[in-house]
Formats: C-alpha cells, sequence, structure tokens
C-alpha cells in the first residue's frame, strides 16, 4: 500500500477539482481548500457534475460516483491540510500568489515526509520549494485538462528535490493514480506547454490576422491533424488567461518571440472572456 492515503489539493477551480476527483476515485481521502464558501461550493458542484458525466458515459457506476463524493471534504481552512501526507497546489497561476501559499502550507504540515506539490505549469519549482522551508520534499506535478480522462502527469523535480521525494511521487502517479508520468527539467513550460503553447498561439496569431475563420483553423487541426479539438476550442478549454499566463512565463524565461502573448489574447483576459469556464472565449458555451 502507498505511503500516500491523505491528499490535500489547494484550489477548486477546474484543475484542481478534476485533480480531486482522480485521488478520491483512487480511494484516497482527500481535502480540498478553496478561498471562499461559494468557491467551495462551486468546487463541490464541479467534481460532480464530471462523475455525473463519467457515470453517464458509464465509466463509472452510479454506487461508485457516490463513494467517491464522500471521500472529497471541500474547506475554506488551509489549516485543514495539516495532517496530509500529499499536498496538490492547484491555485491560479500567478507566482506571488503561490509563492504565499507555499510559504503558508510548508509550515503547518505534520509529517516531516509530506509532500508538497505544485500543478504549475511554468512557475519555477525551486523557488515554491526555497519559500516552503522544505524544498527536498517540494516538486512539480502537472495534471493535464480535463484531468480525470487525460493520462500524463509531468514530474519536476527542482535543484532540490531530494531523488527519494521523486520516487515516492512517481510510484504514487503510476501505481496508485494509474497515470503516464514523465519527467522534465525545472524550466517553464516544462515538456507539453513548450510545444503545446506556441502552437496555441499561432493559431490565435492566425486568426487575429484574418487568415481563416475559429472554425475553419480548427478543423484544419481537427480533421487534417487527427487531434481531439482544434487550438483556439482548446485554448478555450484551458482558459485564456491560464495561456497568456503561461506564455508570459516562458517568454519571461527564454526571450522566444513565439511564447509571446498576441494582443487579442490580452484583450479577451481584459474583456473576461476567458474561454469555456466564462462562458465565452473563441466560442460562446452553455
Ligand atoms: N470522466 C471520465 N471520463 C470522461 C469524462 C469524465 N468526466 N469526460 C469524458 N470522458 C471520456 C469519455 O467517456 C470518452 O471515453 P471513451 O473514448 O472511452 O468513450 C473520452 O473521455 C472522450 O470523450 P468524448 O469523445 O465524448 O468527448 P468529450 O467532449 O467528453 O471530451 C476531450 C473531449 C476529452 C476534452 C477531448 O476533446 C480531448 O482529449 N481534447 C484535448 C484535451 C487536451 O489536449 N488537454 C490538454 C490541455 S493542456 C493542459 O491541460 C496543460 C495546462 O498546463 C494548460
Amino acid at each position: 500500500m502507498s505511503t500516500i492515503q491523505k491528499v490535500g489539493i489547494i484550489g477548486g477551480g477546474q484543475m484542481g477539482s478534476g485533480i480531486a476527483e482522480v485521488n478520491a476515485r483512487a480511494g484516497l481521502d482527500v481535502v480540498v481548500v478553496e478561498v471562499s464558501d461559494a468557491a467551495a461550493d462551486a468546487a463541490q458542484h464541479r467534481v460532480q457534475a464530471s462523475l455525473d458525466k463519467a457515470t453517464s458515459r458509464g465509466k463509472i457506476t452510479a454506487a461508485e460516483a457516490a463513494a467517491v463524493v464522500k471521500r472529497v471534504r471541500v474547506t475554506t481552512d488551509l489549516g485543514d491540510l495539516k495532517d496530509r501526507d500529499l499536498v496538490i497546489e492547484a491555485a491560479t497561476e500567478i507566482e506571488h500568489i503561490k509563492l504565499e501559499v507555499f510559504a503558508k502550507v510548508g509550515g503547518l504540515l505534520e509529517r516531516d515526509d509530506a509532500v508538497l506539490a505544485s500543478n504549475t505549469s511554468s512557475i519555477p519549482i525551486v523557488k515554491l520549494g526555497a519559500v516552503s522551508g522544505r524544498s527536498g520534499h517540494v516538486l512539480g506535478v502537472h495534471f493535464f485538462n480535463p484531468a480525470p480522462v487525460m493520462n500524463l502527469v509531468e514530474l519536476i523535480p527542482s535543484l532540490t528535490t531530494k531523488q527519494e521525494t521523486l520516487d515516492r511521487v512517481r510510484s504514487f502517479v503510476s501505481d496508485t493514480l494509474h497515470k503516464q508520468p514523465i519527467e522534465a527539467t525545472d524550466r517553464a513550460g516544462f515538456v507539453v506547454n513548450s510545444l503545446l503553447v506556441p502552437y496555441l498561439l499561432s493559431a490565435i496569431r492566425m486568426y487575429e490576422a484574418g487568415y481563416a475563420s475559429a472554425g475553419d483553423i480548427d478543423n484544419g487541426m481537427k480533421l487534417g491533424c487527427g487531434h481531439p479539438m482544434g487550438p483556439l476550442a482548446l485554448s478555450d478549454l484551458i482558459g485564456l488567461d491560464t495561456v497568456r499566463a503561461i506564455g508570459i512565463s516562458m517568454y519571461d524565461e527564454f526571450k522566444e518571440p513565439l511564447f509571446s502573448p498576441p494582443p487579442l489574447l490580452d484583450r479577451m483576459v481584459d474583456a473576461g472572456l476567458l474561454g469555456k469556464k466564462s462562458g465565452q472565449g473563441f466560442y460562446p458555451y452553455e
């Protein structure tokens, strides 16, 4: 049996609620911490909605879904994380917020070997480790959206992560969560976003320049290359604010123009057009 049984998730947004579901479906006891009662209710609702979808698709039974829901407790108190074996931070992709969270949570974990992980896609893990006061037990554990469906998890040790922490989390991901881990260096974007984000930004530039309609750009990649969804629909799914934030972090790190968000993306984010989660991005959503 894995030494990781009690899991904490910080942030119950799209990624946090998906990661909570993945852990609860693996039989683990899960605590999700949100910033307000309203956000906590929304997180609970997201888990339930995803389980309903999984049930309607025949992935799990209604009884299994009900048992999964019981294993997820949503709270607004970070102190509820103190007895956790593993905490995965999935807060907003803003560096100063993540640094504050790591400083607070690093100081309250009771177990010496408790692991504090970040689902960041671009913020340096070494910085999060440094403020936590327990950098040997800090690493990146990056899930993909939608987390209950996508099988990959990137593991990102920093210069100060202990080998035993990485080994323990690798076994946990493959043997308990039944997902495929790959290992990446602590550089903005890791493996997948380094390849994916310039592609998404190129599609947005193409749309902005009037090359083709959104539907034709997306159909081009779906029907011509066999992608499950086109780059503009995928940007909407990820969240345009998140795509922009990742692009900015990668541009800051490498100064590569392809990573720089185009003006249309900036304006859409400023306007609150964030994609699926806000009801409107390149496409409208219910
Ligand atoms: N729980 C369990 N299974 C589910 C589910 C859920 N909540 N939702 C969907 N599924 C299953 C379906 O049953 C189906 O399984 P099957 O093929 O065995 O029948 C499969 O997932 C696909 O479902 P559908 O074809 O019905 O299409 P959906 O509209 O439900 O979902 C999608 C489509 C899975 C989102 C698919 O379009 C896809 O794979 N898109 C690409 C997603 C992607 O690229 N994600 C990575 C983003 S990058 C990222 O996250 C990194 C970050 O840092 C930005």
